[in-house]
């Protein structure tokens, strides 16, 4: 072996040591905050729950303006009104994030009619909580078209801008089971795993982008109606997160620029507990990973998934595979 490549074998250890003591004391030091007075942020199903909470978080900590896009009318509506009566500039316009044609042409009108985003929060997300065999098809293709594939198109419509204004932030609220997968929820599950993927690549491929980053939160169970009924296996000890906390705890990793928050910070340790276990199929050892996802503290949320299977869903078609024009409406090619 040549001596350089050697070196650099011995190296490497010790680089790594270097980086996790350094990152570790420097997550000691208090951050400086990013100031929200001159963001435009827009919030992917901003009309109610976890959504609607960020836009009046961010409304709250001083952002200049919000805009919210959904599909339901009435709440981005009302939640629009209770923002502009607090004082800040909010925008609302019907978007379906899984349809590509409807974001490229709705982000063009928002940047005529308010601006260029600064923020972008994808927040959208839906659950159907079937195993793989009781899912139609149209619902595991609508929930990768939403939450997976959603992110894509909201992305390719702001990020360039922000790139060319070196200024922006993408942020994902992603979920824990993107880490720790549960067999009743098969597609919403896998979603969020590419969706985390997604923020992964997004994030590493932005470092030399100066001015502008990432950040991906991934909460526990959280009070809103996307797992409503859902019954936590021990609420003592795991209780379901508010929609107001995920909301102040996301605004407030956004200004310290972190690249990734779990909520709560237990969450990190369970699903590095879940890494550890041996993985064998149908094997004593393999007892040890079914409780820590199925019947333990990661798998709680399964105990009530039936309740959230009886959930009527909004009506929803795949969008067409047209050629898009996002190059050419959006001018940024
Ligand atoms: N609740 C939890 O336990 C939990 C836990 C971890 C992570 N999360 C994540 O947190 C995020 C927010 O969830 P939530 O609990 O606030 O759920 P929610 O109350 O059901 O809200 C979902 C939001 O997404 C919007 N939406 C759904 N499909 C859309 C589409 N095709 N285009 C545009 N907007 C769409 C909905 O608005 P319209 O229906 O009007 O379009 C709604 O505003 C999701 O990404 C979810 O995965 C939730």
């Amino acid at each position: 072996m040549e001596l350089k490549s050697a070196c650099r074998m011995f190296l490497f250890p010790v680089q790594m040591l270097y980086y996790i003591v350094r990152a570790s004391l420097f997550s000691l030091l208090p951050s400086r905050r990013k100031d929200l007075t001159k963001e435009v942020i827009l919030i992917t199903g901003g009309g109610r729950g976890i959504g609607r909470h960020l836009a009046k978080e961010f409304a709250k900590q001083g952002a200049r303006k919000v805009i919210l896009w959904g599909r339901t009318e009435k709440c981005l509506k009302e939640t629009a009104e209770e923002i502009s009566l607090s004082g800040t500039e909010c925008h609302y316009f019907l978007c379906d994030v899984a349809n590509r044609e409807e974001v490229y042409k709705q982000a063009m009108v928002v940047r005529e009619k308010v601006g260029d985003v600064t923020i972008l929060v994808n927040n959208a997300a839906v659950v159907h909580g079937k195993s793989l065999m009781d899912s139609d098809d149209d619902s595991l293709l609508k929930s990768q078209h939403i939450n997976a594939m959603g992110q894509f198109w909201t992305t390719k419509a702001f990020l360039p801008r922000m790139l060319e204004l070196q200024h922006g932030h993408v942020v994902c609220i992603n979920s824990i089971l993107s880490q720790s997968a549960i067999p009743g929820a098969i597609d919403y599950c896998t979603s969020k795993a590419a969706s985390l993927a997604f923020m992964e690549s997004l994030t590493l491929g932005l470092l030399d982008c100066p001015g502008v980053g990432c950040t991906t939160v991934l909460p526990f169970h959280t009070n809103t109606e996307m797992f409503q009924g859902l019954r936590v296996r021990f609420p003592q000890l795991f209780p379901p997160l508010k929609p107001e906390v995920v909301a102040q705890r996301t605004v407030d990793a956004v200004r310290a620029e972190k690249a990734f928050l779990y909520l709560p910070w237990t969450m990190h340790a369970l699903v590095i507990l879940k890494r550890a276990c041996p993985r064998s199929p149908h094997t004593p050892q393999n007892s040890c990973w079914k409780w820590v996802c199925v019947t333990g503290p990661l798998g709680c949320l399964q105990q009530g998934l039936e309740a959230v299977k009886s959930r009527p869903l909004q009506p929803w078609t795949a969008p067409p595979l047209s050629q898009s024009q996002r190059g050419k409406d959006l001018n940024l090619e």
